[in-house]
């Protein structure tokens, strides 16, 4: 039986569908998400994983900023396609899952293409320079909207900016699926949607999937 969440987005047995065509993992990333699954540390999902490394296979990226690093499991993941000399910044602002992160790229053998920076994105990004192939949001959903101006300025024209948990286990979308103290993050995560959407610099498709993705990329 495959597990999968209450809060899925599309019926649960679309999911089962999905998780029971995913070949099982082995190494390193199947002992995080054995980690993860054990310590309910938040990482993404295994259909949202399997979308990262199709863009990543058709993008093979030189640049990637990864926000919300958690213990590394999706930048691990992404660093298996990044074209010749590529890097990853991922940034995270809870030291011990930095600590845990950075031990785990070491292991992994990525070290030299993986770094961690313990801080907050918020703070962070708007310091950062240079064009990336691709910025996946995955930390604070709150502030996907206030980072969307820069992330726009840091992506290469053809670039992909991916979002994880926009449809926020569909609260998002229906008022009547709104938790009352999530209500900030949900009109928060409608306004970066929509944004998004009407930004003339991106085509952007959002997809029910896992949490809810959104794709765009960089015109
Ligand atoms: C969903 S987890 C990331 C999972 C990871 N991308 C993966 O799939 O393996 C989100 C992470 O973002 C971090 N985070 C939240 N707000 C942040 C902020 N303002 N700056 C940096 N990291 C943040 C959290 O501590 C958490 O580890």
């Amino acid at each position: 039986m495959v597990e999968y969440d209450k809060d899925a987005i599309v019926y649960p047995y679309i999911t089962e569908f999905i998780r029971g065509e995913i070949p099982k993992r082995s190494g390193i990333l199947k002992e995080l998400e054995d980690y993860a699954r054990e310590n309910s540390v938040p990482i993404v999902q295994p259909e949202t994983a399997k979308l990262l490394e199709t863009l990543m296979c058709l993008k093979r990226p030189v640049r990637i900023l990864e926000i919300g690093c958690a213990i590394g499991y999706s930048a691990i993941l992404m660093a298996q396609y990044l074209g010749e000399g590529g890097s990853i910044t991922t940034l995270e602002w809870d030291a011990d899952m930095t600590a845990m992160a950075r031990e785990n790229i070491k292991r992994a053998g990525l070290s030299d293409k993986i770094t961690v920076i313990n801080n907050d994105a918020k703070e962070v990004i708007p310091t950062l320079s240079g064009e990336y192939d691709v910025i996946f949001l995955d930390g604070p959903k709150a502030h996907y909207i206030h980072m969307l101006n820069d992330c726009i300025r840091l992506l290469k024209k053809g670039g992909i900016l991916i979002a994880d948990n926009i449809l926020y286990k569909g609260m998002t979308a229906d008022e009547e699926h709104v938790i009352r103290r999530k209500i900030t993050i949900v009109k928060r995560l409608r306004h970066f949607i929509s944004a998004q959407m009407q930004r003339d610099e991106l085509e952007t498709v959002i997809l029910p999937l896992g949490d809810g993705v959104t794709v765009a990329v960089r015109k």
